[in-house]
């Protein structure tokens, strides 16, 4: 019998959260390898363990039966919204709690029923021509990508085409804002904004603060959306949905900023990391053209979406061995999950596809809307990056990385590397053609680079005269 039985099979049939002796879970080792405290808190309670998140206790759920129990959620017994929340209702939870901004979002990831179906379909149907690679507007996004990847990496390389970068603040992180830029059709975003979210997500001091910025930057948008469409994504969500309040659609636009500035963002380092260490089989595949798979071996190996926001029981129910009150918290830990050795173990390492079964996207009724797209955005980033540098190393060993805080995304905070590019930029390569192998037409790429043209380079002064 294994330790997890064994921990499933003594454990209290009732452990009450408020009873339970619960640890910090954000904690140094955490940060830096959470593989080992969901392995110690695996073998001391099994699936679901208690922990302490910021003061509030929860259960983290580890294991990948009982993770994907919860998200599938075929009995409706898990909610979303924090009004299901029995210590909050209770006022047990302090109202400067630096997770309460986050938790109690108002975007469709925080509902259930009716109104998750109804945003959920405003939102596929606002993604889909942005999404869908045999649609005019997702070639287009492809190659303004592209061009933003390509000149971001030729600013880089200013200096004799060799030197030393931090691939996230100088790539990934205004790679990131020029594509949420593009998606919701205005040029003001900025590294500050992206900050913003940060904040919000690593549940800073001034997480309120932050929201109520981005809130209002955001209303603003979509109040001139209304008035003049555009081709954005905003526009093409209040077509589908025109009922949308500016108050709705902004927290929407909030949640697009923390998908693709922090998830999307956080994934090109991640896949960088994992090719430049050779792990996890993302190097072979990166080499055998493979970007697609890369990115899938790397969501699996290492969930930018590490913590999923909470989830909170509507009944008394039982999960992993574990006696769940009706409104208790828990959080779903997709890393968790697939080190769970009851998936882990099932993984062919000679395969040369990894599996599709992972977590990295969700499942369920919250399924991700946009892995589609995450997967284009981040194999473009990836793949620029790869072809343009001869070489490129980490400047720092794997091991002291600088690993965000946080309790929901893995994250570096910097990435720094040494690099070399090659001596002739690609460039007729890299801009003509999109990843699908498609050409655009000139149209297209006149109107795309004017666009792009601009945008970076203001991004870059700003980011130069921060000092980044
Ligand atoms: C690497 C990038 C991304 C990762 C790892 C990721 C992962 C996830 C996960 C795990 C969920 C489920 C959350 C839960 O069940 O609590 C989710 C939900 C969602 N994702 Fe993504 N995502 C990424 C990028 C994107 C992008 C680019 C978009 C759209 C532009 C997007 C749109 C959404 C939306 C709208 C939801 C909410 C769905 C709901 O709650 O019903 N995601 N994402």
């Amino acid at each position: 019998m294994d330790s997890q039985s064994r921990a499933q099979d003594s454990a209290p049939a009732s452990r009450s959260l408020t009873s339970a002796t619960v640890e910090p879970l954000l904690t140094r080792d955490f940060d830096a390898r959470p593989a080992l405290m969901h392995e110690r808190l695996r073998s001391q309670h099994g699936a679901v363990a208690p922990v302490d998140l910021l003061g509030v206790p929860v259960w983290l759920v580890l294991g990948y039966a009982e993770v994907l129990e919860v998200l599938r959620n075929d009995q409706g017994v898990w909610s979303k919204r924090v009004t299901d929340w029995r210590a909050l209702s209770e006022g047990r939870i302090p109202a400067d709690w630096p997770l309460l901004p986050t938790y109690g979002g108002h975007s469709c990831m925080f509902q259930e029923g009716r109104s998750l179906t109804e945003l959920r379909a405003a939102w596929s149907a606002g993604l889909r021509p942005f999404q869908d690679r045999s649609r005019p507007q997702a070639r287009l996004l492809e190659a303004e990508v592209r061009r933003y990847a390509d000149e971001l990496i030729s600013v880089m390389g200013e200096d004799g085409g060799t030197g030393w970068a931090d691939l996230s603040a100088q790539y990934a992180r205004p790679l990131a804002i020029l594509v949420c830029n593009r998606l919701i059709g205005f040029d003001a975003g900025n590294d500050e904004m992206l900050m913003d979210m940060w904040r919000l997500v690593d549940a800073g001091p001034d997480a309120a603060e932050a929201l109520a910025r981005l809130h209002a930057t955001l209303s603003d948008v979509v109040d001139a959306k209304r008035r003049h469409p555009g081709d954005d994504l905003p526009s093409a969500m209040l077509a589908a949905r025109p009922d949308y309040t500016v108050d709705e659609l902004a927290h929407e636009m909030i949640l697009l900023i923390g998908v693709v500035g922090e998830l999307v963002g956080s994934l090109i380092c991640l896949t960088a990391v994992e090719v430049i260490t050779g792990n996890t089989g993302a190097r072979a595949a990166l080499a055998a053209g493979m970007l697609r798979e890369t990115v899938n071996r790397v969501a699996t190996a290492n969930p930018p979406y590490a913590h999923l926001t909470l989830r909170f029981a509507t009944a008394d129910t039982a999960l992993g061995g574990t006696h769940i009150a009706a409104g208790d918290p828990v959080m779903l830990s997709v890393s968790g999950a697939h080190n769970d050795p009851r998936f882990a173990d099932a993984a062919d390492p000679s395969s040369v596809h990894s599996s599709r079964a992972h977590l990295a996207w969700g499942a369920g009724p919250h399924h991700c809307l946009g892995d589609e797209l995450a997967t284009t955005l981040v194999t473009i980033a990836v793949g620029r990056l790869f072809e343009r540098f001869s070489g490129i190393d980490l400047a720092l060993p794997a091991d002291q990385l600088p690993w965000r805080s946080s309790p929901i995304v893995r994250g570096l905070r910097s990435l720094p590397v040494r690099f070399q590019l090659h001596e002739a930029p690609d460039g007729d390569d890299a801009t003509d053609s999109d990843a699908s192998g498609q050409r655009e037409t000139p149209a297209e790429a006149s109107e795309g680079s004017e666009r792009s043209g601009s945008a970076i380079s203001r991004l870059v002064r700003m980011l130069l005269r921060q000092g980044n």
